[in-house]
């Protein structure tokens, strides 16, 4: 093929293309290493040497004029594509802006944390404990024994092992403490419970509780009553009665069962309490006749209930934002 056939069909093909990849694919086309031009130059050899120079030469004028008509292409597609790019990101500055939704704290959290500053006012400290948990400590060391009837006072989520156990309740957390830390002392342990039980208004299969434990050498159920009485004042804000009725719990004697009413309203059974019973003691490893001591588990969903006049407890854990927004 002669050169200027060439030069004039790359130039229409050149002047068509659309994109920088076709382009490229022009390039390789007549000026790639088995291109077009390349082929001119190595049928050169079959002619005379008179010729080979005038087509030689030509050819070699056609290759740099491609050559330039590409690098024009290029650059003037270049320029195109960054505008479409530009107009694709522009973005309007005078379109008002989106607000962006803040969470905030769950109640059960916001409850907590008021308790946690009541009681640490009064010089007890925090604690956390595991909420899977052995038998010993869900049981055993807190004077329940395997056959004691008290035991059915607890619905169990056993696991499969059978040997540990989604903890009743937050009590087992007095025994771990004791056995590391001598009295005096004064702890407060939230904390997530499971019972295997029917669900309704006000149970659920998991709720918290708050154990509470204070311990020295002479402390009475005078000190609990007090104690639990300032704590309800401070927390609800207003004033509270609250009514101690005798109960039983294995691990306290005398044991008692606290109901609280707010406002003339509806008496709400809010926890348990007692004097922490010898066989306690002697489990977590302390001298019964040397220690004395209050010990207490209120619901903490209960205390957000009654605080926050809430019907049911089940709205605390499935999540709906319409429940939850409120506080
Ligand atoms: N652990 C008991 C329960 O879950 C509540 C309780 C009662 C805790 C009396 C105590 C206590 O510390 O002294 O029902």
């Amino acid at each position: 093929m002669n050169p200027k056939a060439i030069k004039i069909e790359a130039q229409k093909e050149i002047k068509r293309v659309k994109n920088l990849k076709n382009l490229d694919k022009i390039f390789k086309k007549y000026l790639g290493k088995k291109g077009k031009i390349a082929q001119v130059f190595n049928s050169l050899k079959k002619l005379s040497e008179k010729e080979r120079k005038k087509i030689g030469k030509e050819t070699n004028l056609v290759k740099v004029e491609i050559d330039k008509m590409i690098k024009k292409k290029s650059k003037e597609l270049k320029e195109k594509e960054r505008k479409i790019q530009i107009k694709k990101e522009r973005i309007d500055i005078t379109r008002p802006g989106k607000k962006i939704g803040v969470g905030h704290l769950h109640p059960l959290t916001l409850v907590q944390r008021e308790i946690f500053e009541i009681f640490q006012s009064m010089g007890f400290s925090v604690i956390q404990g595991p909420e899977v948990e052995t038998e010993w400590y869900n049981f055993d060391a807190l004077n329940i024994p395997k056959d004691h009837p008290a035991r059915d006072m607890w619905d169990t989520f056993w696991l499969k092992n059978n040997k540990l156990l989604l903890r009743t309740h937050t009590s087992p957390v007095q025994i771990r403490y004791m056995e590391k830390h001598n009295p005096p002392l004064r702890i407060i342990v939230p904390g997530k419970c499971f019972r295997h039980e029917a669900t309704d208004a006000s149970h659920d299969i998991q709720f918290y509780q708050l154990e509470g434990l204070m311990i020295d050498k002479n402390i009475s159920a005078a000190n609990f009553k007090a104690i639990i009485e300032e704590f309800l004042k401070r927390f609800f804000k207003t004033k509270v009665e609250i009514q101690l009725r005798p109960s039983y719990f294995p691990f306290t004697e005398p044991s008692f069962e606290i109901d609280v009413r707010k406002e003339k309203g509806k008496w709400v059974e809010m926890m348990g309490a007692g004097m922490v019973h010898p066989n306690v003691f002697k489990a977590a490893g302390l001298n019964p006749k040397e220690w004395q001591g209050f010990a207490f588990g209120v619901g903490l969903d209960r205390l957000a209930m009654v605080k926050y006049k809430i019907g049911d407890i089940r709205l605390f854990y499935q999540g709906d934002l319409r429940f939850l927004k409120q506080f």
